[in-house]
């Protein structure tokens, strides 16, 4: 007897994930998924054998998480945080997104439907569903069907998931290709009376935007004209290259009442198994995403809570050498992309991922081109069509000039100079005569 409910009904698996399938029985070099392949810091990594070592096995809260935060938010953008009231410890910036989402932008549609999306985001993060699922009949929420909640496209995958199975509806506003610039007359023709918050992703996945100062103060304008909230999600924050800076939208005039920083360890500290994030906001939002936290996870692994304290205290030599290192790996990636014939017009100024176009003479669409990739040269990557939200059909992707979208290939560079050399040396085996990929003719 069939017993999925609706929701887990619309959750099937993407041809992407047929991909990953491919690409694992091909034993394939991985430049798709965004997780270093090399340890983590050992002075951190000592912290969590010795916490687990002195028996921190309990549910626990670890304050100095949040008192060294509000330190780094001041240090980092002259935000004054209070550590007591204005963060929330989550499990990964993942966790403390979809919070932020329950908590704070109240797009449920039906309690039943909010407990099932809930209840599928923490099986889709590895937790038990059981005894949680029991816990949140006691979550109640505010049911405001149909919300909009502005994304900017290229995103992250996860946030139109988690909007929709909260009920509200995803607004997408094109970045304009190749540089992705944002056209502030397209953000500003999105907004409608039902319009609750803005996501805001800098340094960005897939394509390592970072936004400028200049699209940053659009953003907060619109946001302080029409009264709505901005969720930012800054996993990247301390990935940027060349001369640029991240900057947070919640330092800008009037922007700090109403944003949520979201954030975690994960990509700082080469650590995204370990679920340590957080969400940063007005005391009020800080308490319901505590509130919604409290109710799902109970609280993040301690162990890794102890860690957070070594990691968060690291000099600030620590983060420039992961900047240099990633600039390393960014320019290794460039220059085997570019030299095997991708069109690259726009060069990452953060996040670890390069979004490159298909040249010209390349027949193949995006999807069809990893497929090659994986089974030609054990190579794979990510299709950049995940990405996009137009989801239309091909022919009328065309029509509606939205024909890039299928288009981009996104290499993730998080990788050890050994794997990046290998892929160089497998992707140089499939070259023709002038050095350009075979798969391109
Ligand atoms: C933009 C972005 N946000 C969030 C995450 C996930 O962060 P976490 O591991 O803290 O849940 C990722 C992981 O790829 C990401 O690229």
């Amino acid at each position: 007897m069939e017993k999925l409910s609706a929701v887990a009904k619309t959750l099937t698996p993407s041809p992407i994930q047929e991909l990953s399938f491919l690409a694992q029985r091909r034993n394939a070099i991985n430049l798709a998924e965004g997780f270093p392949d090399f340890p983590a810091p050992s002075s951190i990594k000592d912290a969590a054998v010795s916490a687990i070592n002195s028996d921190f096995n309990q549910y626990r809260h670890v304050q100095g998480i949040c008192d060294l935060l509000a330190r780094k938010m001041k240090e980092m953008h002259g935000l004054d945080v209070d550590p007591q009231t204005d963060i929330a410890i989550c499990c990964g910036q993942t966790e403390a997104f979809a919070s932020a989402i329950f908590a704070s932008t109240l797009i449920a549609f039906s309690s039943y439907f909010l407990l099932k999306a809930i209840e599928s985001l923490i099986f889709h993060a590895r937790y038990c569903a059981e005894s949680i699922f029991v816990k949140l009949l006691y979550v109640s929420t505010a049911i405001d069907p149909g919300d909009e909640v502005i994304l900017f496209d290229p995103s992250f995958e996860t946030y139109e998931g988690c909007i929709t199975l909260a009920g509200g509806v995803p607004v997408f506003v094109a970045l304009d290709p190749p540089h992705w610039s944002l056209d502030p007359q397209k953000l500003i023709n999105s907004c409608t009376s039902k319009t609750k918050a803005i996501v805001v992703n800098s340094p960005q996945n897939p394509t390592g935007k970072v936004f400028t100062r200049a699209e940053l103060e659009i953003i907060a304008k619109v946001c302080c004209t029409s009264d709505f909230l901005a969720i930012t999600d800054e996993v990247y924050e301390h990935l940027t290259f060349d001369e640029e800076k991240h900057i947070s939208l919640a330092s800008l005039p009037g922007m700090q009442k109403r944003t949520i920083i979201t954030s975690s360890l994960s990509k700082t500290y080469s650590v995204t198994g370990w679920r340590i994030g957080w969400a940063i906001a007005a005391s009020h939002f800080a308490s319901a995403i505590r509130n919604f936290h409290i109710r799902i996870t109970d609280s993040a692994p301690a162990p890794f809570q102890e860690a957070a304290l070594t990691a968060l205290r690291s000099p600030s030599e620590y983060y420039e050498t992961l900047r240099a290192d990633y600039k390393w790996k960014r320019d290794y990636m460039l220059e085997l992309l570019d030299g095997l014939g991708f069109q690259i017009e726009y060069k990452p100024q953060g996040s670890f991922f390069v979004f490159v176009e298909l040249p010209q003479s390349c027949k193949l669409s995006d999807v069809e081109f990893v497929k090659e990739l994986i089974e030609k040269a054990g190579v794979v990557a990510v299709p950049g069509r995940g990405f996009f939200h137009a989801k239309l059909p091909s022919e009328k992707l065309h029509r509606a000039g939205l024909d890039y979208h299928e288009r981009y290939i996104r290499f993730a560079f998080c990788k050890s100079n050994a794997t990046l050399a290998t892929a160089w040396q497998k992707l140089n085996e499939l070259v023709d005569s002038t050095g350009h990929l075979r798969l391109f003719n």
